[in-house]
């Protein structure tokens, strides 16, 4: 791509973007514990780079259960969706465009993260064998949760109670 193509406006569904340049979403630990809403530093780094075509946010978890890092903002509660609402006024004012990422990391997560300090619920019946953050230093992540299985799919939704740890690992 050209350099002059790249400040050139881009039909991206029904919004036009203003130049080609979009911002990855990256992972920046800054919300606030313990509700993990969106600080006033958020606020001011979005606000910061809304000159760009179009700005896509941190991935933000959809429910405590689907955080897996130290300190992601969610938008599952009215404080965060608040915290939201302060960085796309400020992007917006500023003339920009902003999407949200949002995420449930599934196994990627640790039982210190989880309601009730629980094992990490995933589709996956494999342990992640990598690290996540929290607590200031990279931590293996912890088991998931099994539960028990039927052949018919509505028992199977109706039983969603988590198996003893133990047996399944
Ligand atoms: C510090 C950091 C945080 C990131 N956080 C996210 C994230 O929240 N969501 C996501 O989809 N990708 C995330 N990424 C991936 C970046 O958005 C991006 O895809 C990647 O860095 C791009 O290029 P690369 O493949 O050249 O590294 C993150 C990357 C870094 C370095």
């Amino acid at each position: 791509m050209s350099q002059t193509k790249l400040f050139e406006p881009f039909k991206l569904g029904p919004i036009t973007l203003p130049n080609r340049l979009v911002m990855a979403p990256l992972t920046r630990n800054r919300a606030v514990p313990p509700g993990m809403v969106p600080s006033p530093l958020a606020t001011d780094y979005y606000g910061q780079r809304a000159s760009a075509g179009l700005l896509i946010t941190e991935a933000s978890q959809v429910s405590q259960q689907g955080q897996g890092y130290q300190d992601t903002p969610g938008i599952y509660s009215k404080e965060q969706v608040a915290g939201w609402r302060k960085v796309t006024d400020r992007v917006h004012e500023k003339g920009g465009r902003i999407f949200i990422q949002i995420w449930h990391v599934g196994r990627i997560s640790h039982d210190s993260l989880q309601p009730n300090g629980s094992k990490p619920v995933a589709p996956s019946a494999i342990r992640a064998k990598g690290k996540t953050f929290v607590n200031g230093t990279f931590t293996d992540e912890c088991a998931r949760r099994r539960f028990r299985r039927h052949r018919n799919p509505r028992r199977q939704r109706l039983s969603a109670r988590p198996v003893r740890q133990g047996r399944h690992q």
